[in-house]
């Protein structure tokens, strides 16, 4: 992915539908997803039937521990990135969106028997704006949006997900002081992103110098995009803005 684009993503943009209806699929199964899909995900799916329409679900009504910090992953793809988190910090606890089954059962296979115990996942398998629209008020302290989608055509740019909408459900979910991490690199939509997040009252970019987000943080986890070398991976940008 970078801004160029190709008559391949032209045509995936006009052919596909940016509101989620119901579970995606891509390649079959084979049995260990078929086996995470059937015993592990009802353990942890947030189904459509537990979100609230009133914004009232506290994320500890969501996990079975004490835990005061609740982190957000949003377009979670394979999950590597979530996974990892996750055993760096297992005093936290998670939330992943991910509206497609092979993303959603790649990342059920890297659980561990710490995490179960722990009771400190929670997965999502569909959009996750539903999701954040039901969450309670300043409940969450980290949401990460990495390399969310493009929608390079500019009649499409509306349904990035960064945008003044969305950005204002993050901030009604966020703790004051709370992160928004974002990647991409794609150039016109980390200056998209950038300028959504700049121009939204409750968002304060951190960054002082370009090096703050044109270079990985030195803990950063990358996630499968930025190692498989993908076209134009190799210039990540790496945003972080609090709420104010
Ligand atoms: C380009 S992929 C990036 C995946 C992963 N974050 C990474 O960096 O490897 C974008 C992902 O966002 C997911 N996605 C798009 N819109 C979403 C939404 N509204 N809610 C949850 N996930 C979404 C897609 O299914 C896809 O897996």
């Amino acid at each position: 992915m970078n801004d160029t684009i190709s008559n391949k993503d032209a045509e995936h943009e006009d052919k596909a539908e940016w509101r989620f209806y119901g579970r995606r699929s891509g390649r079959k199964l084979n049995t260990t997803r078929k086996q995470v899909l059937n015993d592990l995900l009802p353990k942890l799916a947030i189904t459509e039937a537990e979100l609230t329409k009133n914004g009232d679900q506290a994320p500890s009504s969501l996990f079975e521990n004490n835990s005061n910090k609740t982190v957000l992953e949003i377009g979670f793809g394979n999950g590597e990135h979530l996974a990892e988190m996750m055993r760096r910090n297992g005093d936290a606890n998670y939330i992943g969106a991910e509206p497609f089954i092979n993303g959603m059962t790649a990342f059920l296979k890297e659980i561990d028997e710490d995490n179960l115990a722990q009771g400190s996942i929670r997965a999502h398998m569909d959009d996750a704006i539903p999701l954040v629209k039901s969450l309670e008020a300043n409940s969450i302290d980290e949401i990460y949006v990495l390399n969310p989608d493009p929608w390079h055509k500019t009649r499409h740019h509306q349904r990035r997900i960064i945008n003044q909408d969305n950005l204002t459900e993050f901030s009604r979910i966020m703790k004051s002081g709370a992160k928004l991490i974002m990647t991409t690199d794609v150039v016109n939509l980390i200056e998209w992103m950038i300028t959504e997040a700049s121009l939204h009252p409750d968002f304060e970019w951190t960054a002082k110098c370009a090096n703050d987000w044109q270079s990985a943080p030195t803990d950063w986890i990358p996630t499968r995009y930025e190692t498989k070398g993908a076209k134009g991976a190799d210039h990540m940008n790496y945003l972080f803005f609090t709420k104010k």
